[in-house]
């Protein structure tokens, strides 16, 4: 793997002013002829995906051919294709989208499934976003745990502080900062009921830092989200790609950090002028998911502003999924068995094919397009 991070300061007013087009919360609106091309390619892409999810035979090299041949052009060269939809462009009015339809077709979908696909550990609990492996993680458990020392020390976690995790899935980061210091705190928002549920059971096993009683579960949506104490450290892994205002977001997560607080947001981001979807994640993975352009987030004045910025390489994710896509594999016996509330190889075709593509996005140029981006941030 060639793989490295890449740290970045945030540039200068003055070459922020000479890099306008890669630079705004916005990306630049697109002509009718590139939308045009942009439908002709939209549908191109769902035919071949449903060819396939409906049953047409491609070996898996051929399909991860095709993806690795294909994405690295796109992103070099026509990355305005990846704009699939006009709302990916700009901020939506909401501050997240349609959350009960993502709980539904995403974090909901049967809990075994997804434990057995992500890993589970006695510290490390599935945790559903990169782990990093270019410091030598002889697997995926190892590469999560480098992943949150990494947040731990950017973030600059101190005992006793008040940590809230916005997205906190399964409590894994929770679980694991919390079993290294011994007083502090957490409180996790989470809007899927079937991973709260997951943490609840662990609130209650002896065995888990997450019934030591430093944790406080809110199930809930972010926009709801109330808190009368203010937090030391706000962090927030994995989950902006579901946020479609990041001004709005920021105004909220500003309202919940003391004076001096500072709050790490770790996301999925691409190196391209323009954010990118894709119809067939927007309907069968994500919906209203996004990649946010490496600059959208410190170009986003608000409460919130950027003090330092990471760009972690794409093939972290790259190794990951492919971790996650041999253990989706591997239990094939317990996870046929589950209900998808759909036939199960149409289930297993949509998942595999998520699972293929992205690992050669995130590898494509190297690592150096699609990768994640972690964002220091303190009050405005
Ligand atoms: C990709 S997972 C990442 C989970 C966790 N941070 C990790 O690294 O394992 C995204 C998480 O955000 C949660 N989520 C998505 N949209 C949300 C919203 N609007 N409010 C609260 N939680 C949300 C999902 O339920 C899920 O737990």
């Amino acid at each position: 793997m060639t793989s490295h991070s890449d740290i970045y300061q945030i540039p200068s007013p003055q070459e922020t002013s000479n890099k306008s087009e890669n630079t705004s919360v916005t990306s630049p609106l697109l002509s009718p002829r590139k939308r045009l091309a942009i439908k002709g390619f939209n549908a191109a892409q769902m035919a071949i995906a449903e060819s396939y999810i409906n049953g047409l035979e491609v070996p898996d090299a051929m399909l991860k051919g095709l993806f690795d041949v294909a994405m690295p052009i796109l992103f070099k060269h026509f990355p305005f294709l990846l704009a699939s939809y006009n709302w990916v462009l700009k901020e939506t009015d909401e501050l997240t989208k349609n959350g009960e339809e993502l709980m539904k077709i995403q974090y909901d979908r049967p809990q075994q499934m997804l434990n057995l696909m992500l890993g589970e550990g006695n510290i490390i609990y599935p945790k559903y976003s990169t782990g990093l492996w270019e410091n030598g993680a002889k697997n995926l458990e190892e590469s999560q745990m480098h992943m949150i020392d990494g947040v731990i020390e950017r973030l600059g976690i101190k005992d006793g502080d008040h940590i809230l995790d916005f997205g906190c899935g399964w409590g894994c980061v929770p679980n694991y900062i919390l079993s290294k210091f011994p007083n502090v705190r957490f409180t996790g928002i989470n809007l899927s009921h079937e991973q709260c549920n997951y943490m609840r059971r662990k609130m209650q096993d002896s065995t888990s830092y997450l019934s030591s009683g430093r944790f406080t579960l809110f199930e809930g949506n972010l926009n709801d989200a109330n808190f009368e104490e203010k937090f030391d450290k706000i962090l927030s892994i994995g989950v902006f790609c579901h946020v479609g205002n990041l001004t709005k977001a920021f105004q909220k997560l500003a309202t919940f950090l003391k004076p001096k607080g500072r709050v790490l947001i770790h996301i999925i981001t691409v190196k391209t002028p323009n954010h990118v979807t894709s119809p067939f994640t927007h309907k069968y993975i994500f919906p209203h998911g996004r990649y946010w352009n490496y600059d959208a987030v410190p170009n986003c004045c608000g409460d919130l502003k950027t003090v330092q910025r990471w760009y972690l390489n794409g093939m972290n994710y790259s190794q990951t999924l492919s971790a996650w896509l041999a253990n989706f594999d591997k239990n094939q016996a317990v996870i046929q068995t589950l209900d998808y509330g759909v036939d199960y190889a149409h289930f297993r075709r949509i998942w595999r094919l998520y699972l293929i593509w992205f690992i050669s996005n995130f590898a494509s140029g190297d690592g150096e397009y699609n990768g994640n981006g972690q964002y220091l941030m303190v009050h405005a």
